[in-house]
């Protein structure tokens, strides 16, 4: 005991010297992310990115990154990447901020914000179409095909209300790193595409991934708009499935608990508890008796306190002893 008491005073010492350090003052500021960026890069894909400020000084902190997107839709997200992918329609164009943020400690304050955009895409305003359309439709392939499953895709809409006569538009869907444009279109009397079918597509039906469907459009007269939409391919083919889902879950739930309820009081009634578990004899104590007692005691000059915790067998066979200043 004597001779452990300087070795854990030293390594107390240096633990409470090593938390001073870790500890960061008031005045060690974060600084924002520099050269913000984002890029589309496909259908309804956007990348963000970012570096870590070079003038940042460095401590034992470990940095994140809040990550806050103000459009189309607000959402935020933080992350240790400088980068991320996101997917999101991006007709009315997409802005978001991000700021250096302390990762596991939430007393330092994170930095201030930086902010990148992505202007929505040229084009006379009621030129894009409207009121876009898509439905997929499973078939199962025979079995000379290599996917067992061909998905295929309609999508109709309607011509933009200020589009000039001679705008012609082109859809094109992607799905997953998959894009490709429509080749058979239906037309107008104006010969102007307002619909478009797919016999077969890169479609994944039991994916989870999301349809992104673009529609850019030309014209001599005016710039056409270009619109794009996210489709969720599972709101379309399993709604139907949930609900009777649910109540059966419900419903094997009672019968269990009925059944559990019923058996319980039946036992009661027949004293099955005591024929089904005896008691149970308590078993012979072979195992030795540990003690452990705890000391407090106080010297009243130093205003020291030592506890010291023994622990001892009693067979006698070992003793330990453990003292902390
Ligand atoms: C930011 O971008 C500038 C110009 O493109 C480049 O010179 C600089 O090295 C970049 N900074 C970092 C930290 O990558
Ligand atoms: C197109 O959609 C708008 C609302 O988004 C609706 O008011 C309008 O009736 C739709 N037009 C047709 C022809 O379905
Ligand atoms: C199966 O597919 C092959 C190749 O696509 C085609 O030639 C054949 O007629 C198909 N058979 C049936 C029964 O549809
Ligand atoms: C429409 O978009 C596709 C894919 O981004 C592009 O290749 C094509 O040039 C665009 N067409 C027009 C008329 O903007």
């Amino acid at each position: 005991v004597i001779i452990m008491a300087p070795a854990s005073l030293i390594l107390l010492g240096a633990t409470v010297i090593l938390q001073v350090d870790l500890l960061p003052d008031k005045k060690f500021l974060l600084l924002p992310p520099v050269n913000f960026t984002i890029k589309a890069i496909n259908l309804a894909q956007v990348l963000l990115r970012w570096e870590p400020n070079t003038d940042q000084e460095q401590r034992n902190v470990q940095l994140g990154y809040h990550v806050k997107i103000n459009a189309p839709q607000e959402e935020d997200y933080e992350t240790r990447n400088t980068e991320s992918r996101r997917i999101t329609i991006l007709h009315k164009g997409f802005s978001a901020s991000v700021q250096t943020v302390p990762w596991n400690d939430r007393s330092l304050q994170p930095s201030s914000w930086v902010s990148a955009e992505l202007r929505a895409p040229p084009g006379s305003p009621g030129t894009s179409i409207v009121n876009l359309t898509c439905t997929t439709n499973t078939k199962a392939n025979n079995y000379t095909h290599l996917r067992p499953y061909q998905v295929s895709l309609h999508c109709t809409w309607l011509v933009g209300k200020d589009a000039p006569e001679d705008t012609q538009y082109f859809l094109y869907y992607r799905y997953g790193s998959w894009t490709e444009e429509c080749q058979e279109y239906s037309k107008d009397t104006l010969q102007r595409n307002i619909a478009c079918w797919f016999p077969r597509t890169f479609i994944n039906s039991k994916g989870r991934d999301l349809l992104a469907v673009y529609v850019n459009g030309s014209s001599e007269e005016a710039v056409i708009k270009p619109f794009d939409e996210l489709f969720a391919l599972h709101a379309i083919g399993n709604d139907e499935q949930k609900p009777w889902t649910k109540w059966f879950l419900i419903a094997v739930m009672a019968t269990i608990c009925f059944i559990l309820l019923t058996f319980s009081l039946i036992c009661r009634i027949c004293h099955l508890w005591t024929k089904v578990f005896p008691p149970v004899p308590a078993p012979k104590s072979n195992i030795k008796e540990f003690f452990v007692t705890i000391n407090y005691e106080k010297t009243g000059s130093s205003e020291t306190e030592t506890e010291v915790i023994s622990y001892a067998e009693e067979a006698g066979s070992e003793t330990l002893e453990d003292s902390v200043f």
